[in-house]
């Protein structure tokens, strides 16, 4: 008898049951009332301690924050086998589930059976110990989902993008499909990522030397959106209450733990409505995702209280509870003028408030969330609707506690002429919107909308203090790594 080949045959054997037999989540298994079932369960080693009789093995599937503690008798394993399962491996256990006496675990698993799908090198897996800071974990952007933290923020950031999804599908809203690549500028910031396929070192010229971008992909040039909303005004006008959900880029070189290059903007649009139902939209809409996250989230928000922000659900409660408060922009200016604080940029009736400004208004004065509206129609885009005055437009910014700006949004203009002379004064090109003028042409309808920036409103409902650790691939100036 060749007993290699008959170990050999059990060990396929055995594989085969591992195979057959359906993994649980660690989410599932540890409040699993099924003691003395047998079980199996795959994930990473997050630590692994014990003696000569017993080892010790913590296993997270990112299911949830919580781990499962496998205990594997040594004697029941290949030696081998056990020095290779190491923090950050991989791994599959199968065992039988059974009331833990260690503190903290409902269960654990009597390890049978122990497959290493893949090792990690203790003298160079970069998560070897604890307790890295947040700027080491940003330089290893393609591990870091496997610490708490991290995934303790991607799995609440899922959270509310689902929750918006529902939220809008519960109001009867329709989420549109806005394009990635647009002709126009949408804010009029210029600050846009030109989208082209033209030999940089080699580009057709007109005659007067400029680039000829007629001979580029699109037939003319072509950029990154900065926003959404004139396709989703397109859409309102037809479909009353639509929605778009989408990357949106950036080129401002901001380097500012606000500021992403590419990050992720809710926008309704909403037609019939006007600034004031836009506010009560945004309200809603804001306290109803706090609410599912501490609904949903409880286990991963008081890691993160634990961790980095003490108050935070205190303050994430505290929002829910409270009325925001609504101003205008000119009042506001009042108050920062008053308040006399040394602000780094002079405060003026005119000027876009900075940080500082916001911080103060609604952490110092308020001290709640702010609704600034009719901003000075010179710092706004082209498609606010203009006031009676003259001077101002029916803006409306949220600001929130910790992060200044989370929402900007307007009542639109719907009036052909007015809209069209907005745009001569501003120098827009009509060649680039003929298309969105003629929505007013054509039964236009008064309607407003706004942007939620989904990574500023992750920094809030996390705590965290840095939008480049809640979105997991960071695009920052100078920064595209992973
Ligand atoms: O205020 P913004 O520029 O408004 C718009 O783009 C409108 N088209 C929205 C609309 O009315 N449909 O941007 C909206 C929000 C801001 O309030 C902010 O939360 C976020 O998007 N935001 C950024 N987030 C991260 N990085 C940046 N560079 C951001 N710029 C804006
Ligand atoms: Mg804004």
């Amino acid at each position: 008898m060749n007993w290699q080949f008959v170990y050999f045959c059990r060990f396929k054997v055995r594989k085969a049951e591992m195979e057959n037999m359906k993994p649980m989540k660690v989410r599932e298994l540890l409040k699993s009332k099924e003691i003395g079932k047998e079980v199996l369960v795959k994930g990473w080693v997050r630590t692994k301690r014990g003696n000569k009789q017993v080892n010790f093995i913590a296993v997270n599937d990112g299911s949830i924050i919580h781990n499962i503690q496998v205990v594997a008798e040594v004697a029941a394993f290949n030696d081998d086998l056990l020095k290779q399962i190491t923090t950050g491996s991989c791994i599959a256990v199968k065992g039988i589930l059974v009331e833990s006496p260690a503190q903290g675990q409902p269960v654990e698993i009597q390890a049978k059976e122990i497959e290493i799908y893949g090792t990690a090198d203790p003298e160079t897996y970069p998560l070897q110990k604890k307790g890295h800071s947040l700027e080491f974990l940003r330089e290893i952007a393609h591990l870091r989902p496997r610490t708490n933290t991290f995934g303790a923020i991607f799995r609440i950031r899922h959270a509310v993008a689902f929750a918006i999804h529902k939220y809008f599908n519960d109001h009867g809203f329709y989420y549109i499909h806005s394009p990635i690549i647009t002709g126009s500028d949408a804010e009029g910031a210029g600050a846009l990522f030109r989208v082209s396929i033209l030999d940089p070192k080699d580009p057709p010229l007109k005659p007067d030397g400029s680039v000829n971008f007629a001979e580029d992909f699109f037939g003319k040039e072509t950029k990154l959106t900065v926003s959404g909303q004139l396709e989703a005004e397109l859409a309102a006008l037809a479909l009353s209450q639509v929605y778009t959900f989408a990357p949106t880029f950036r080129a401002e070189n901001s380097n500012t733990p606000r500021h992403l290059a590419e990050f992720w903007m809710i926008e309704p649009e909403i037609a019939f409505y006007d600034n004031n139902d836009n506010m009560d939209l945004a309200e809603d809409l804001l306290k109803y995702l706090i609410q599912y996250v501490l609904d949903q989230c409880k286990d991963d928000l008081e890691f993160l209280q634990k961790m980095y922000d003490p108050e935070l659900i205190e303050r994430l409660k505290f929002v829910i509870n409270t009325g925001f408060e609504r101003r205008t922009y000119s009042e506001a200016i009042d108050i920062l003028k008053a308040s006399g604080q040394p602000f780094e940029y002079h405060v003026e009736w005119g000027i876009d408030l900075q940080a500082e400004h916001e911080k103060y208004l609604v952490e110092k004065y308020y001290k709640k969330p702010v609704i600034l509206t009719d901003y000075p129609r010179e710092i706004k885009a082209f498609y606010m609707k203009q006031n009676d005055d003259g001077k101002t437009v029916r803006a409306m910014d949220v600001l929130f506690p910790k992060i200044g700006e989370v929402i900007g949004g307007s009542q639109r203009e719907e009036n052909y002429e007015k809209l069209l002379s907005r745009i001569r004064e501003m120098h827009i090109p009509e060649k680039d919107v003929w298309w969105y003028l003629e929505t007013r042409k054509f039964g236009t309808a008064p309607h407003s909308g706004f942007g939620l920036g989904f990574e500023r409103f992750i920094i809030f409902i996390t705590g965290m203090s840095n939008i480049r650790d809640v979105i997991p691939f960071p695009r920052t100036p100078q920064n595209a790594e992973f």
